[in-house]
């Protein structure tokens, strides 16, 4: 059998397989994107830009132009001010080198938290040369005042701002914690993202029981953390018209071809790459190559989504939660 073909789309781009280098400090450098393309990754998510350091530089700028306290934005020129916040302009640049650099797609990355001016930004992403725009949102429920609907009404807010200000497309990644996950999803997809990434992972807190001190937990994930993003994937799989990017627990080719089983359209990955080096890319990528020879699929297509709840021929088995019956003898 002829080597079978690996090309995916995602978001709209055309990308030569379904690994993707997802958002975080592999991606902070030119150089380091430059390695990723060459170890084979399809396209990269450049590190987030936070919305809370943009409004942080752009408070102290404005302090020390009005030496006032903060007065953002109504009475201090905001553009002029956004144009000169040093984080900015090294995004920007970021985006134009690596786009001057590498032929894979450059996604940008935002982490939000709401609509405020800085979507402004979204539009010098775009002009910079980004093929798309992932918007990284991070709600923990533990705000009283922050109910379901606050947090879909904030999420509707953002990418209306964003969809209005720029052309490319523009992918939501979302976290685990979010509640009924399927109502979220769907008003998503109503709103006109082109890509949903399940999940985001949070900084854990440990305690330190020696200094009795919060700590900081485990960084990174492992491959035990597939397992949820595998449910969700499948479960959703096939109910939206956006495209659905696994990231968190790929560890491995295997971790790969179980995404794409259950209906992912492209994994992202970081952990492994941080545990194992780039070479992991190409690993995962032969690795996936021989699984489809030896399963005789020529494309990704053939076998997509094959496990999804709703083709697997056991929906109830994504759903499971309780180890019941199958853990009864569990020693
Ligand atoms: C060190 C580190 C830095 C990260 N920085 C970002 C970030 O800036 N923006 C973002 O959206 N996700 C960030 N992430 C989350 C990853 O993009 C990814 O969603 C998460 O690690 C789960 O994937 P994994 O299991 O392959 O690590 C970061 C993750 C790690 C480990």
């Amino acid at each position: 059998m002829n080597t079978p073909d690996l090309s995916t789309t995602y978001l709209g781009l055309q990308l030569k397989n379904p690994i993707i280098v997802g958002s975080s400090s592999l991606t902070d450098s030119v150089e380091k994107i430059v390695k990723i393309e060459k170890m084979g990754a399809a396209a990269v998510v450049l590190k987030s830009l936070f919305e809370e350091e943009i409004i942080m530089e752009i408070e102290e700028q404005t302090h020390s132009m009005t030496n006032r306290h903060f007065v953002f934005p109504e009475t201090m020129d905001y553009m002029e001010t956004i144009e000169t916040a040093n984080i900015l302009a090294d995004y920007l640049e970021l985006i134009s080198a690596s786009k001057k650099s590498v032929a894979i797609p450059v996604i940008a990355s935002i982490n939000c938290m709401s609509s405020q001016k800085w979507t402004y930004f979204a539009k010098e992403i775009e002009k910079a040369g980004a093929d798309a725009l992932e918007l990284n949102l991070f709600f923990l429920p533990s705000d009283t005042r922050n109910g379901e609907k606050e947090i879909a009404d904030a999420t509707s807010d953002i990418i209306a701002s964003v969809k209005q200000t720029i052309k490319i497309p523009v992918s939501l990644k979302i976290s685990a914690y979010q509640s009924n996950l399927i109502r979220y999803t769907e008003l998503i997809d109503q709103s006109g993202v082109a890509g949903i990434v399940l999940f985001n992972r949070s900084w854990l807190p440990d305690i330190d029981i020696n200094q009795l001190v919060i700590s900081s937990g485990f960084v990174l994930s492992s491959p035990s953390d597939l397992g949820n993003t595998l449910r969700w994937v499948s479960i959703l799989s096939g109910r939206t018209k956006c495209d659905i990017a696994a990231s968190t627990g790929i560890h491995d080719g295997a971790g790969v071809i179980k995404q794409i089983l259950a209906g992912a359209q492209v994994c992202q990955v970081v952990s492994s790459l941080y545990l194992n080096d780039l070479f992991q890319l190409d690993k995962m990528i032969n690795d996936l190559s021989k699984w489809m020879v030896s399963n005789e699929f020529r494309s990704l297509k053939e076998f997509r989504g094959r496990l999804s709840q709703s083709n697997s021929g056991n929906p109830a088995a994504w759903e499971r939660v309780q180890f019941m019956k199958h853990f009864r003898n569990f020693v």
